[in-house]
Parts: structure tokens; C-alpha cells; sequence
């Protein structure tokens, strides 16, 4: 029993060794070279002193076999290292972003997808990721709500699981396993307007209703670890939160695997203006519940000074290691340290076809048609002479977009690639003009193009020779990720200008989004017939793209975020409150909640995407099961003349409650196939679960009285019934 053998190696540890279980290390030398020199030489000795238990961003198996062997084969006590690596989406292989991933709405694909992941991360010596990141984001400015889910969170939370199950499958201690870390407990998704790493400052409601219930079911999944986080919680940095990593997370949610915490997080609360120095705040993120340090130094420093004064208890530091231990245990770490580490796997898994075909199902089911006027799409496939515009599109690094640390440049398929392996049309390209000038690295700041338009001219001419054009354009991969906020939220640079020039010549445009987040492309949906919302799709971006324009595969995706008209109107979601003056009093009267200058609706609705079929629903029906048991039921019916899919999705409003409920909240979907003229029947169970809510006071509540059931294709649905609960 795991417990026993955790309780006796505990036993057998001094207090150094314990504190080094609790240390995590950046990958820092060449391991398969000689020791390193001086300023490494001390993280060497703690690896071979026992004082790592953790290395972050070591990959490869001759890399991670060679720094394991150091802990196992040198350390006084053997204890194997766990690897811990930022697979977000995708390793080498890289699939879609996570939130293009939530907009297939596809939760076996998405599990699949996470599953792929781990397979290729865990041949190449990774056995735990710092993924999903269930953090729900109502702002796009935060350029890292390309790694969530968007903004709902009964989405967020099914695709939670979905990932967590993908990562860590039904038995961690599998090779092809790993383990799964729900992050970044808690709030980081609403740092005031948009701007990384800002603070958080957010009501009960808003905490317990919103922001926990994906973390909540992250763990009833299993999930071994989780991240927490770098920004403030009211007040109270995450890092140095009591309540949130005791009270919620281990004593409410009896959550036994561990706690990282962020980069440096532990430190930075000194700049946050909570800790004095390091060591005060080493004392305020242990007994907080912060597990492992990673990359602040400090609990290895400062720890075993401040269990001997009294400030740390050991108990503390007991608890801490012994979760730590039981996840390597369950890995089966200690059964084969080297379990990750076989080349001949290695070579064999990644990119093997299997994971390229699974990034490419996943990738076709991200994409989301936004706009199809008049059937533009699906193309013909002969006799069309196709012009390919933009520096996207013959890209073959942005689709990779943020967070793929471990693949390649220039290794996904870019569109011009994808469409020039169809014959039957004759493709011609022109660049217009450059997303980005200079280097692009994860690191750096990406500098915009904002004046060179010399290839306008030569866009101009292939646009007016050609029947129709593809216009290929949008954010860079790395303009969304960690520490890439934004202010606007158009078309960046001069790629707007070029729409418009294009546009001039040649109406008959298909426009294929790339980017990380909403936009606002006001301009865009009032003037072109077609916009494909084609995110940073991964390795296999070109081929996706291409099998949606030309009909090979249906769209099905629906937006996991709203699309807001202008930059003023955000956080904007759909999931709002009605407030006190909903609506105009009277002709002209400005006493109600809205802009002067701005439709308080959306561009594109959370929810929304077309396919090339058409659906239309019927049938609402409401039955009282039992007490607080609701079956609504809907008919669904293909009227269009391909087969597709469609993803139903159904809404509730608690139209009076002790706390104000939102004007509607998703409690249910399904996605499903259908064949032309094919109607189907669909039942939803509504339980206490989707009928109550979080109180002021974090007890979960179910109250009587009248409720709205919305059913549709989006948020902005077509039927509504109401019904009471007794
Ligand atoms: O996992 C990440 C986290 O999301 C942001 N800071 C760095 C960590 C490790 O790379």
C-alpha cells in the first residue's frame, strides 16, 4: 500500500531531504555533457545531496535518463525525480490551442487529444504536465485565455475532466501516462483588464459560481497536482492563500495529491508587498499550503531554519513531502525511475502517424464557420482560380501558436501548403504584408508591422485575377500566450488596411482567422461574405483548413468565447447579470444600463458557428421528474442538404434568487450527427446540480421557484419555456 511505503521512506529522511522533495529545479546544463561550472555547481550538489524533487523543462530521454540517475544513483536515498513539462497542447506534435480545442465542444476529442499528448511527452522522459489550465477568462485582452477553455464554466469544467482523464488516463502508473496539474488556483483569468500577472479581485459569488467549479471537478477527476497562481486574490496573494490552497482545496475539496507553485511565485510576493523578504515569504506559502517551490530557491534555503525557530511546524513539511511522494509512488516512479526513458519508444512515438492523425481530427473539429453568405463555402474543386493572401498563410511556425516549447519551427503545414495538394484549381499567392518584423521567441516582445505596405500592390493584382481569394490573416502564435496582453483587439498591424484594399478589387473573399483569442472584426463580418475562425490549429493547420474550405469535412465549431463589437464592451460574456434597467424606458431615454456609442450585444455570441448544413429546432418540452428533477426535451432536425453536426445547447435562468442569477446559464449540451432531413430527439435531465448555486456563503443551494429553459444552436437561442420549481 502506497500510504505504508510513503509513511516508511518518510521515516527514513532527514529534514534536508524532505525540504529537497519540495524543491523544483529549471533545467540549467547539458546532462549528457560534463558537470557544469561554477553558478550550476550548487544545484549539481543538491540533486546529488537528495535536495531536488523536481526538474522542470528537462525533455529527451537522454536528458532525463542522465539528471535521474543523478538523484537515483547518487542521492543517499534514491528517490526518482519527477519531470515536469509545460505540454499544453500537444509536445512535438502540436495540436490546437487549447481554447480552438474547447470550441469543438467534442469532449471525447479533446480527452483523445490530451491523451496523444501524454503518449508522445511520456516517450520522451515527461511524466507530469503543467496542464489543463482551467482558468475561466471573461476578457480578451488576457492573451492567455488562448490556454483555457473561454469563458463558461460548466464548458470549462466537462473539459477539465476531458483533460485531466486524456493526461492521466485510467492508471497513472501506465508508462503512456502522466500526471495532470489544474492551474492556476485561483482567479488569474480576471486580471483587471486583461493585463497578465494584475490584480484579482472578485466577489463570493463570482468565486464559487464561476472561477472554482472547473478546479472543483478537476479534482473529483483525479487531477494529482495543481499550480497555483501568480496574481493577488483579494488581497491575498494565490501563492501565500490560506483559503484557497487549505481551506478550499485540501480540507473542502479533500484534495490529496500536491501543490506547485508558480515560477518564482513564492518570491514575487515580496513585490506584491505581502512577504518582508524570502524567507518570510518561504514561511507564508508553506504554511499555506504551497508544496513545491518552483524556481524561487527558497524553500531549500530557508525551510529547515524555519522549522528550527518554530515558524514551520514539521508537520507541515510532513505533509507537504508525503504528497509529493504518494504521486511519485502512483507513477511508479519508484518501481523503475526509468520507465520514461526508452529511445527505441522515443523514436517510434513522436510524430508518429497515429498522433498526426488524432492533431488533425482535433484540428478540423476547432475550426468555426462564422460567416457563409450566400454558400460561399465549401469551394469548388476545379476550374477556380484561387488567390492566397497573406503573410499567414505561408507560415509554417505561427500555427504552432504559444506554449509549444518542444516543437520545431517551421513544422506545421501552412495553408498555402494545404491548398496547393488540391489540383483541380489554380492557386496563386501574394504575401500583402508582414504580421511581425524581427525575431519571434517565446520570450521577446513581437513587434508589429504597422507601415510597410510595398506587397500591397502585388496583392492587389493576383486578387483582381482571380475568381475568389482566401485571405489569411490575424494574430502571430506567439501574440497570445503568457505575458501577451492587448489593449485592441483588431486585425494587428496593417492587416486591416490590406482586407479593405483587397476588397476593393475583389469582393469575393473568404477571410481565415488565426488568432488566440476574440477579436474584433466589426469591419470584417459587415463587408465579407465568408470568415473561417481557424485559431492556431498546430502541426496540422494547412491540412484542416483546407478540408473545411473545400467541404471535406463540415464545420461544427462553436465559439467557447464571446466576440465582442468593440474593446470598451469587455469583459463581456454572455452569461451576464440583467441589472436593475435592462432595458430602454422609453424612445430616447438614456436611464438604462448601455454604451452612447456601442450595441451592448456581441459581434459573434458565445456559442455561435454555422455549418454547411442547416438545423432547425422544435418541440420544447418541460416535465417535472421529480422534486428538483426536470426533463426538457427538444427536437432537432437537419434541414439542410449535407450530413453535419451540431452541437444543442441548453440554457436556464433562475429568474429570482436570494443572489441574482446570470440571464442565462449553459446546464447541458450535446453533439451530435445528422443526416440531411434527419430529426432527432434530445432529452436533458436537469438535477439539483444544474438547478442550484454557490450562496454568499459558498453553500450550495437549490431555491423554488420560476425558471427559463433556452434551447438552441448558440446563447443567442431560438426556443425558450419557463417552468417552476416547488
Ligand atoms: O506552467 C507555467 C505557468 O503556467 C506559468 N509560469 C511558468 C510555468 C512553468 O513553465
Amino acid at each position: 500500500n502506497i500510504e505504508d511505503k510513503v509513511t516508511a521512506l518518510l521515516n527514513e529522511m532527514t529534514l534536508e531531504e524532505k525540504i529537497g522533495q519540495m524543491n523544483q529545479y529549471n533545467g540549467f546544463w547539458d546532462f549528457t555533457g560534463p558537470s557544469p561550472a561554477d553558478g550550476e555547481s550548487k544545484k549539481y550538489d543538491h540533486l546529488r545531496k537528495g535536495y531536488v524533487g523536481s526538474m522542470l523543462n528537462v525533455r529527451g530521454v537522454k536528458d532525463v535518463r542522465a539528471v535521474q540517475k543523478i538523484a537515483v544513483e547518487e542521492s543517499r536515498l534514491g528517490i526518482p525525480l519527477i519531470i515536469g513539462f509545460d505540454v499544453i497542447h500537444g509536445y512535438k506534435t502540436i495540436s490546437p490551442i487549447p481554447l480552438a480545442e474547447s470550441a469543438s465542444w467534442d469532449l471525447e476529442a479533446i480527452k483523445k487529444s490530451a491523451q496523444v499528448a501524454a503518449e508522445e511527452a511520456s516517450a520522451a522522459g515527461i511524466n507530469w504536465t503543467f496542464a489543463p489550465m482551467v482558468d475561466i477568462s471573461r476578457d480578451a485582452r488576457w492573451g492567455r485565455v488562448m490556454e483555457g477553455a473561454g469563458e463558461d464554466t460548466y464548458l470549462g469544467s466537462k473539459i477539465a475532466v476531458a483533460r485531466v482523464q486524456g493526461f492521466q488516463g485510467d492508471d497513472l502508473s501506465k508508462h503512456y501516462t502522466i500526471a495532470a496539474c489544474a492551474k492556476h488556483f485561483a482567479g488569474y483569468g480576471f486580471a483587471e483588464s486583461g493585463r497578465d500577472y494584475n490584480t484579482v479581485d472578485v466577489g463570493t459569488s463570482t468565486l464559487n459560481n464561476i472561477i472554482f467549479p472547473p478546479f472543483k471537478a478537476a479534482t473529483e477527476a483525479g487531477v494529482r497536482t495543481f499550480m497555483n497562481s501568480f496574481n493577488e486574490l483579494n488581497g491575498v496573494p494565490a501563492t501565500g492563500n490560506i483559503y484557497l490552497q487549505r481551506d478550499v482545496l485540501k480540507d473542502k475539496w479533500k484534495f490529496d495529491g500536491f501543490v506547485v507553485s508558480d515560477w518564482g511565485s513564492i518570491t514575487e510576493m515580496i513585490a506584491h508587498g505581502h512577504a518582508k523578504d524570502g524567507k518570510h515569504a518561504a514561511e507564508i506559502a508553506v504554511n499555506a499550503g504551497s508544496d513545491m517551490d518552483m524556481e524561487s530557491y527558497l524553500y531549500v534555503e530557508e525551510l529547515a531554519k524555519l522549522v528550527k525557530e518554530g515558524k514551520v511546524k514539521e508537520s507541515v513539511i510532513d505533509d507537504a513531502v508525503r504528497r509529493i511522494l504518494r504521486v511519485k509512488f502512483e507513477l511508479g516512479l519508484f518501481d523503475d525511475p526509468y520507465k520514461y526513458c526508452d529511445e527505441d519508444r522515443e523514436k517510434e512515438t513522436i510524430g508518429k502517424q497515429a498522433i498526426q492523425d488524432a492533431v488533425l481530427d482535433m484540428a478540423k473539429k476547432s475550426i468555426v464557420l462564422l460567416k457563409n453568405d450566400n454558400s460561399l463555402l465549401p469551394l469548388k474543386k476545379e476550374g477556380q482560380k484561387i488567390a492566397i493572401i497573406g503573410a499567414l498563410a505561408n507560415d509554417k511556425t505561427s500555427p504552432l501558436g504559444s506554449w509549444r516549447i518542444a516543437a520545431d519551427d517551421s513544422t506545421a503545414v501552412s495553408v498555402l501548403e494545404g491548398m496547393q495538394k488540391y489540383s483541380g484549381n489554380k492557386i496563386t499567392y501574394a504575401k500583402g504584408a508582414d504580421v511581425t518584423i524581427g525575431k519571434t521567441e517565446f520570450v521577446s516582445e513581437l513587434k508589429i508591422n504597422t507601415t510597410d505596405k510595398s506587397g500591397f500592390s502585388e496583392a492587389i493584382t493576383v486578387a483582381k485575377n482571380a475568381d475568389i481569394v482566401i485571405m489569411v490573416l490575424g494574430e502571430h502564435g506567439l501574440q497570445s500566450g503568457e505575458g501577451r496582453s492587448r489593449t485592441e483587439l483588431g486585425l494587428p498591424g496593417v492587416q486591416q488596411e490590406l482586407l479593405e484594399a483587397v476588397y476593393n478589387v475583389n469582393k469575393n473573399i473568404v477571410l481565415v482567422l488565426n488568432n488566440g483569442r476574440p477579436l474584433t472584426i466589426n469591419w470584417a463580418d459587415k463587408n465579407i461574405p465568408a470568415i473561417v475562425e481557424a485559431w492556431h490549429l498546430g502541426t496540422q493547420s494547412g491540412n484542416a483548413i483546407t478540408q473545411i474550405l473545400y467541404g471535406d469535412y463540415n464545420p461544427s465549431g462553436k465559439l467557447p468565447m464571446t466576440f465582442p463589437r468593440s474593446v470598451g464592451q469587455v469583459p463581456i460574456y454572455y452569461n451576464y447579470k440583467n441589472t436593475g434597467r435592462p432595458v430602454m424606458p422609453a424612445p430616447d431615454i438614456v436611464f438604462w444600463s448601455h454604451y452612447s456609442d456601442e450595441d451592448n450585444s456581441p459581434l459573434y455570441p458565445f456559442g455561435h458557428g454555422l455549418s454547411y448544413t442547416t438545423f432547425e429546432y422544435k418541440n420544447l418540452s418541460v416535465t417535472n421528474v421529480s422534486k428538483n428533477k426536470v426533463k426538457i426535451s427538444v427536437s432537432v432536425t437537419n434541414t439542410g442538404k449535407l450530413k453535419g453536426k451540431e452541437v444543442i445547447q441548453l440554457y436556464l435562468q433562475d429568474m429570482y434568487a436570494s443572489v441574482t442569477r446570470p440571464v442565462k446559464e449553459l446546464k447541458g449540451f450535446e453533439l451530435a450527427e445528422f443526416n440531411p432531413n434527419e430529426t432527432k430527439v434530445f432529452d436533458f435531465i436537469l438535477t439539483e446540480k444544474e438547478l442550484g448555486f454557490y450562496s454568499n456563503e459558498g453553500e450550495f443551494i437549490v431555491e423554488p421557484g420560476e425558471f427559463k429553459v433556452f434551447v438552441g444552436g448558440s446563447s443567442k437561442t431560438v426556443l425558450e419555456k419557463e417552468f417552476e420549481l416547488k
